[in-house]
């Protein structure tokens, strides 16, 4: 009999997910020599979190990827959390024999001696061979800091103006900014956050990088992006927060109040998310990709041989919005080459009343959605998905509130956290009177990168296989449809059948 190990109960088609067990955060992302390598936190012995290793996978699309050996294992030191590689183009390192090598720089977990208290400790590897092995640095860690207890997740970068490598990492309740020469001995900088933004929760996986803001000649500015851990007062659970503002190689300014929070993402499901270094994208946007899961319920979502998955790839650019400069994320177009274009559909110009469903007789598990509404007097316009009797996902807009929303309060199994199921709105205004929603709906998650990209709502779901209807529906009053499109998309696996 042919199956498929990739075709389980929930697991999504066209998102990464480990072959089994456990992952959590993507790691050490970096471009090199054509391939883009993702780590991963990975359990390799079961399907919560334990102790951590560096899974990996290459890819030479970020749509299909290839599952590599585990790439980093527990050591003396501790375990492997969280932390980041980069392309040591010149040697600073002295490594590499005076060749191009990659660097991984990431958080080593154990005990004080004789205590309780955890430690946690910065370390370096490096590979000479494209990723595929790695070695420690003989002289681990590399930076240590008695002071914080929660001191982890360094994100290395290059600052070409100075010289120099800059690491930012997480220390407690702020970040912390080191430079090197060497990627070897690290100087303390300055820290940013103490009484910056949401401190709901403990901070985790910084990352710095510049943007381009989009229409301005290559005018840039700082991105600050910044996850915050799960607190049991915050129904949210664990979510990204962002700062904008200017950096000089040393320390980082805000532009905006320090009592300002701005969201990146507006779904429950996209934490701990980073950007792959040494990457090259149009106009030079930076390319990210996130957790697809939340601490709240992380450990108990209902999958068995394997559990989390990571968001779609998406560029990042900035954007001046009428609420300031805003980060915006787009899928990247690599994705076009799962589209099933004969079998698309499109549709323009359409009115439609409460009762019609334009979608009437589609059926779909994965599929994506694009499509540019004037709400005109509806109360309310929006999808009904992966939908049957009993199950429905509503992403949903509110005209005279001007309110996008995720409803997966009856999306499917969710009994296994009282706070899984829920609804959860965000402000987004028409743009000359339309509103642009661009939907990818995958086994276990649906993506809603509204108006280009500037509201993003990223949300598992664990609807029943045999929950495949959709609706376009609207409720008070009439819409007009100027453009919908319909794409059922191919399984990344499915030219990769596995003999059993
Ligand atoms: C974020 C995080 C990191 C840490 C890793 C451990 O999700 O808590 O701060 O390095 O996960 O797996």
């Amino acid at each position: 009999m042919t199956t498929h190990i990739m075709d389980q109960r929930y697991r999504p088609q066209f998102h990464f997910t480990p072959q089994a067990n456990w992952m959590n955060d993507p790691n050490g992302m970096v471009f090199f020599e054509g391939e883009y390598h993702l780590f991963y936190q990975y359990h390799p012995n079961g399907t919560t979190w334990g102790p951590m290793h560096w899974g990996h996978a290459i890819s030479s699309d970020l749509v299909h990827w290839e599952h590599m050996p585990i790439a980093m294992k527990p050591d003396h030191n501790g375990f492997i959390f969280s932390g980041s590689i980069i392309v040591d183009w010149k040697d600073s390192s002295g490594l590499f024999g005076g060749q191009p090598g990659l660097v991984a720089l990431f958080t080593q977990a154990d005990q004080y001696p004789d205590s309780d208290r955890p430690r946690q400790r910065q370390s370096l590897a490096y590979s000479s061979d494209k990723g595929r092995s790695w070695s420690m640095y003989e002289n681990n860690p590399v930076l240590a800091n008695e002071e914080h207890t929660d001191f982890r997740d360094p994100k290395v970068f290059w600052y070409e103006q100075k010289q120099h490598w800059v690491m930012i990492l997480a220390a407690g309740d702020r970040v912390q900014f080191y430079t090197s020469y060497d990627l070897k001995s690290w100087t303390f900088a300055s820290e940013f956050g103490l009484e910056e933004g949401s401190h709901d929760g403990v901070w985790e996986c910084p990352d710095l990088i510049e943007l381009p803001i989009e229409g301005s000649d290559g005018q840039c500015k700082w991105v600050l992006i910044l996850s915050i851990g799960d607190h049991p007062d915050y129904t949210e659970g664990s979510r990204t927060q962002y700062f904008i503002g200017e950096f000089d190689g040393k320390s980082f300014i805000n532009d905006n109040n320090s009592d300002s929070i701005i969201w990146l993402d507006h779904g429950r499901d996209n934490y701990a998310g980073v950007t792959w270094s040494d990457v090259q994208r149009p106009d030079r946007a930076k390319l990210f990709i996130g957790w697809m899961s939340n601490w709240k319920y992380a450990n108990l979502t209902p999958t068995q041989e394997w559990r989390s998955a990571m968001t779609l790839p998406r560029e990042l650019r900035l954007r001046r919005t009428p609420y300031g400069i805003r980060v915006v994320q787009q899928p990247v177009p690599e994705l076009l080459l799962l589209r099933e274009q004969s079998q698309g559909l499109q549709w323009s110009g359409i009115t439609i009343r409460p009762g019609d469903n334009l979608l009437a007789g589609l059926k779909g598990e994965k599929y994506e959605l694009i499509c540019e509404i004037e709400v005109g007097s509806a109360e309310e316009i929006g999808f009904n998905l992966r939908t049957s009797d009993t199950e429905k996902t509503v992403v949903g807009y509110r005209g005279a509130e001007k309110r996008l929303f995720v409803n997966r309060c009856e999306s499917g199994e969710n009994g296994f956290h009282h706070q899984f199921a829920c609804r959860h709105e965000v402000q987004l205004e028409p743009i000359e009177g339309r509103i642009h929603l661009h939907l990818f709906i995958d086994h276990s998650s649906v993506e809603v990168f509204a108006n280009d990209g500037e509201i993003v709502i990223t949300d598992q779901i664990f609807p029943d296989p045999s929950s495949v209807g959709l609706e376009l529906y609207t409720c008070g009053g009439e819409a007009t449809i100027h453009r919908l499109d319909f794409y059922p998309l191919q399984s990344i696996y499915a030219c990769e059948p596995v003999s059993s």
